[in-house]
């Protein structure tokens, strides 16, 4: 099967297929129009690069860092809510890969896995994604479970303080686990395979909560309790708070306006990600890559900048990298190899994404990924600042 998957189209063909559609959909979906998603991808391609020949090929090298961590090529595994309902224990399996791969994986909150769990798998240092909720106790105690699994940075997401409306979630019952009535019974009776490797695994629930907030042990008290969890006052001070309380290196998500970069910047943080959350928040917000030079030229030589967004192959992930991304995240490619196959589709995910990267890098005349710039691209093609 691995040497079906060409490319990450492959992938997404075989997960559709294999993952129960409320999780699939999940996964796939944008807010309300969808049109952030979409446009996340095809900005892409309206950014050219320049093709140059008689250059030396030889020796090609994508190793780079992140937050001062050594990495083998300029991605990470971004933080997905639910990953473990696209394929069992599923983000020990995506951790692992990362892991074997030397690329970070970032574990989210509302993982299936607890943070507890993904330690025990795992012998590298992981990333953890926090959100500012309203139970500030139960932010302290996540961010001391972070500290005891050994977490090497906190990613904090700044962007989902309202949830952005996903239709598909709300038509198809989404829930973890699923919810049992006859939309979600037809759901699961069409995908066998994954109900059978299910039965095998314990982690079904919200790991990181379920157990660890009293009065939350049911689905419909999980649920109540999370629609009031996210804070809509959160404020740069929050941001201070968590900095101090966490007291490693700390990555801001969902920077899109070179304003909120120079506030993020001032934080003392130490990278932030460029992200409009995969296209899932505010929708007909501009794409994640057309906003990126902005970001740059308000902050780039201030603080790290990284990327995600609309990320589907090497080609993009190098476009980024010469638009002033120091690194990308991947969301869905890894989403879409670990439904399609496990551990085994999420590696396949990360050597597509490499040879695709390495080829593409040495076909614009470069062989180490730290010489890449803005002088590979063609400069009418690039996105204004
Ligand atoms: C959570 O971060 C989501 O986008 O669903």
């Amino acid at each position: 099967m691995p040497t079906q998957a060409l490319e990450i189209a492959d992938l997404k063909r075989l997960a559709k297929r294999r993952v129960p559609r409320m999780f699939y959909d999940y996964a796939d979906s944008g807010s309300w129009t969808q049109s952030t998603y979409r446009r996340n991808e095809t900005a892409f391609q309206d950014i050219l690069f320049r093709q140059r020949v008689a250059v030396d090929m030889t020796n090609r090298s994508l190793a780079t860092q992140m937050i001062g961590e050594d990495i083998t090529m300029p991605v990470a595994l971004a933080p997905t809510g639910l990953t473990g309902m696209q394929h069992p224990d599923g983000e020990i399996l995506a951790a692992q890969a990362a892991e074997e791969f030397g690329v970070p994986f970032t574990l989210s909150t509302m993982s299936i896995c607890s943070l507890e769990a993904v330690a025990e798998k795992t012998t590298r240092p992981f990333w953890f994604q926090l959100y500012v909720m309203r139970d500030k106790e139960f932010v302290s105690r996540l961010i001391q479970r972070a500290k005891d699994a050994g977490c090497s940075a906190l990613v904090l997401t700044l962007d989902l303080q309202i949830l952005g409306q996903r239709h598909n979630d709300l038509r198809n019952g989404l829930a973890a686990p699923p919810k049992v009535n006859l939309s979600t019974i037809m759901q699961l009776a069409t995908r066998p395979g994954w109900c059978f490797r299910m039965l095998g695994t314990q982690h079904r629930g919200f790991g990181n909560i379920v157990g660890h907030v009293s009065g939350v042990d049911d689905l419909s008290s999980l649920g109540a309790w999370t629609a009031g969890q996210f804070d809509p006052r959160l404020a740069w001070s929050d941001v201070e708070d968590i900095r101090r309380q966490w007291g490693g290196k700390l990555i801001l998500k969902g920077i899109m306006d070179p304003e909120d970069a120079k506030m993020a910047a001032k934080t003392g943080a130490d990278a932030i990600i460029v992200s409009n959350h995969g296209g899932r928040q505010l929708d007909s917000a501009e794409s994640s890559i057309e906003a990126l030079p902005a970001v740059v030229d308000a902050v780039g030589s201030d603080i790290e900048v990284h990327f995600d967004g609309g990320i589907r192959s090497g080609q993009d992930i190098l476009k980024a990298r010469c638009l002033g991304a120091q690194s990308t995240y991947i969301g869905r490619p890894f989403l879409y190899g670990l439904g399609a196959m496990g551990k085994p589709g999420v590696t396949r995910t990360l050597e597509i994404l490499q040879n695709e990267l390495d080829i593409t890098m040495a076909l614009c005349g470069e062989r180490d990924i730290n010489d890449t710039g803005l002088h590979n691209l063609v400069s009418r093609t690039v996105p204004a600042t």
